[in-house]
């Protein structure tokens, strides 16, 4: 198993392990490190890839200097290494937002977390990060999605999810591959305000969309997220049609 890294902005790190034998096509991983005065980890990746993920990381820095560690929602690939991570990093705090200290950090964190709010703002020292909570958007109450200030990079999550194991960047087309796993997968539970949630994300207006499985995007992400929006309202009206 390796990690590559990549730096898909300005000392924002791609840290992604591609698993050949998870879906059709293989399955990346990917984790992000955002090395600032605070350096801060957006996903752990699960227990069994500790091992590399954190190795990769010691070629951009020192363990010991992670500051913040946070991730979307609760699941092994998105914080399954957490118990890991803070062991290696002593002066690290894990946040995540109120919904999902309260139903799971408070209980389970081997440290008490940092409960952040919806549009909540930390300075790294050089970098800002804002929590955006979207419950259930891609997946789970908790769910949430952090937004990179400074260099206008969005953390997507599982949003825009994609097979295989493409470039690690690309200003080309993800939205086809996305749907395609979308409609693979079924991933994302669909509501009335999914589509209303993802618009939010949208008028933002990233330049980088940090993607979880798949190609990080460089370009425009607020037409990008507003297709996956109509996408994601179609399947729902769809969905309406054929319960009858
Ligand atoms: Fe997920
Ligand atoms: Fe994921």
């Amino acid at each position: 198993m390796e990690t590559r890294v990549d730096e898909i902005a300005a000392r924002v790190y791609r840290l992604s392990t591609f698993l050949p034998a998870v879906g059709p096509k293989g399955f990346t991983f990917n984790q992000f490190l955002i090395d600032a005065e605070q350096p801060l980890l957006f996903h752990c990746g699960q227990r069994s890839l500790f091992p590399s993920v954190s190795r990769a990381v010691t070629t951009i820095m020192d363990l010991r200097r992670l500051r913040w560690i946070t991730f979307s929602h609760i699941e092994a690939d998105e914080c399954g290494a957490l118990g890991e991570w803070l062991a290696a990093a002593p002066d690290a705090t894990v946040t995540h937002g109120a919904i999902g200290c309260a139903i799971w950090l408070n209980d389970q964190a081997p440290r008490p977390p940092r409960a952040l709010a919806d549009g909540e703002v930390l300075d790294l020292g050089g970098r800002r990060v804002r929590r955006l909570d979207t419950p259930h958007v891609p997946h789970c109450w908790d769910a949430g999605l952090l937004y990179e200030e400074t260099t206008g990079t969005l953390f997507t999550s599982d949003l825009l999810t994609h097979l295989g194991n493409p470039a690690p960047v690309t200003d080309g087309d993800i939205l086809e591959p996305a749907m395609a796993a979308e409609r693979h997968f079924g991933y994302t539970p669909l509501s009335p305000r999914t589509g209303a949630t993802i618009r939010r994300l949208a008028r933002l207006e990233p330049r980088t969309l940090a993607v979880m499985h798949g190609s990080s995007f460089s370009g425009a992400g607020a037409p990008l997220l507003d297709r996956l929006a109509d996408f994601y309202d179609d399947l729902l009206a769809k969905s309406g049609a054929s319960r009858g």
